[in-house]
């Protein structure tokens, strides 16, 4: 009886000493300033690091409670099949691995601009697309089991053990209560995590200089002594314009691209350039001349829709000076959960019109036969503070239609979606009613960004 008791805790442990063994794990902002990943010009593991986190709650427990779903391919994240790097699932089916940080995708696109720029201002480089951060989720429940940095090795699809970590929750707290106490705080954790700025260099039309690949092991300052230092290190030369302008589409009031800009250095404008727009194909649909002004906004007639990119051009169009991020059709806002239901809602547009996209766990597959939703609808609001009776259109849940599998990055849900007649504005959202009632609502989406 007693050997057989002891044979039981051995096989128990096995799992965890593997998982501390092979991925050193870091503590703190300090622990992130020796190693490679992320600290140069044009990388974005660090801003990634910094955006993940934040979306990211770390309980008095240590429990990782995201607000995002790694498996609904929130940001882009997708499922990521390389055991080799990281320690084996002890439960295939009801755990699994989950990556995101590859720019070079449609569903990366929600990703904070300050995250790509940097892969925007730098075509073909081979530093701009390596980092990679990778959660493991957890049996029955949302909650992360651990959050991972790690890269691919330049011209390679294989990654790099060497440069491969753990995030411990501590350093995931630390990473968003800065998040929650400084306006700027993603300079502030750059700094603080021994970002090298100096790397990003740029020619004074603004194209981004190559970058060498070296690790500069120099010490770097603390986060208490880092603001003041900060404040001396703000204006340096062009490198700090370039790195400054602002290329963006929003919405119009009436569902069509308006693009705004700013900080466009006289350097430039000297010159003489363009703003334009290219759709997600790389065709030029417009294109005006800025004149000398270095800020504002431009309301084209060019339908909202995903993959749209503002471009600075030089004064004759053959030349492309900058890149802006590339246009959410989701606004970058991720689905919210439909109460009660293995469900989210997301408003999305389309041509400038206000779509809806059901994500329906596929374990949910009688969705469309449940009898409870058999009379849920989704209503389309101009405005987030009308009551609910005051929709613009609507339709019924089981109306929504199918979509193929495009992305197979959406292994555990089933997407339906809805094109409604509805300009998508600022302002504008989707709601979920269970009833032909207006008193259950179940969802209701972020307002369309301003
Ligand atoms: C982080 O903490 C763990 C556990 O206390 C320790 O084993 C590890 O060496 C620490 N990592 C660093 C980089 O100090
Ligand atoms: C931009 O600058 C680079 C290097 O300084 C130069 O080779 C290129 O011709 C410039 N482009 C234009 C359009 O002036
Ligand atoms: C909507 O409500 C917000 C406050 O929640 C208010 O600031 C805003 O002006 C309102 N907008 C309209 C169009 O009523």
């Amino acid at each position: 009886m007693e050997r057989k008791g002891l044979r039981c805790i051995f096989v128990l442990l096995l799992p965890l000493a593997l998982e501390s063994a092979d991925i050193p794990v870091l503590n703190s902002t300090k622990d992130l300033r020796n190693i490679e990943f992320g600290h140069r010009f044009p990388r974005h593991g660090l801003m990634l690091l910094h955006f993940v986190s934040g979306g990211l709650n770390v309980d008095n427990d240590d429990t990782l409670i995201p607000t995002f779903l790694p498996e609904r391919g929130d940001w882009g994240f997708h499922h990521f099949n390389n055991y080799e790097v990281f320690p084996q699932l002890q439960n295939q089916n009801r755990q699994g691995y989950y990556e995101v940080g590859n720019i070079n995708t449609p569903t990366a696109y929600s990703l904070d601009p300050y995250v790509t720029l940097s892969y925007y201002l730098t075509p073909g480089n081979l530093e701009r697309n390596m980092d990679r951060l990778v959660v493991r989720t957890s049996p029955n429940s949302p909650l992360l089991e651990a959050v991972y940095i790690t890269q691919h090795y330049r011209r390679s699809s294989e990654y790099d053990h060497k440069n491969t970590y753990q995030i411990s929750p501590a350093l995931l707290r630390e990473i968003r209560t800065l998040s929650q106490n400084w306006v700027n705080s993603e300079d502030v954790f750059l700094y603080a995590a021994g970002y090298d700025v100096d790397s990003r260099t740029f020619t004074w039309n603004c194209s981004a200089t190559d970058s060498t690949y070296t690790v500069e092991d120099t010490g770097r300052m603390t986060l208490n002594e880092s603001p003041a230092i900060m404040k001396g290190a703000v204006v340096n030369d062009h490198h700090t314009a370039c790195y400054a302008v602002v290329l963006q589409v929003k919405s119009t009031e009436s569902g069509y691209a308006r693009l705004r800009w700013a900080n466009v250095p006289d350097s430039l404008l000297d010159v003489g350039v363009m703003l334009a727009l290219f759709n997600k194909d790389g065709k030029n649909l417009l294109s005006r001349s800025l004149d000398t002004r270095s800020y504002g906004t431009y309301d084209t007639n060019q339908y909202l829709n995903h993959g749209l990119q503002v471009k600075l051009l030089s004064k004759d169009g053959s030349d492309v000076f900058m890149r802006g991020p590339k246009y959410d059709d989701a606004d970058r806002k991720v689905p919210v959960g439909i109460e009660g239901y293995d469900a989210s809602l997301q408003l999305y547009t389309k041509d400038g019109y206000g779509c809806a996209r059901l994500f329906i766990k596929k374990t949910f597959t009688d969705w469309k036969t449940d009898l409870r939703l058999k009379y849920s609808w989704v209503g389309f609001y101009t405005n987030h503070n009308y009551s609910s009776h005051c929709y613009y259109t609507y339709q019924y849940a089981i109306y929504f239609t199918k979509q193929d599998d495009t992305y197979d990055i959406y292994d555990k849900y089933d997407i339906y979606s809805y094109e409604s007649s509805l300009s998508i504005q600022p302002g504008a959202q989707a709601r979920f009613f269970l009833k032909e009632t207006y008193d259950q609502t179940l969802a209701k989406t972020k307002p369309w960004e301003w």
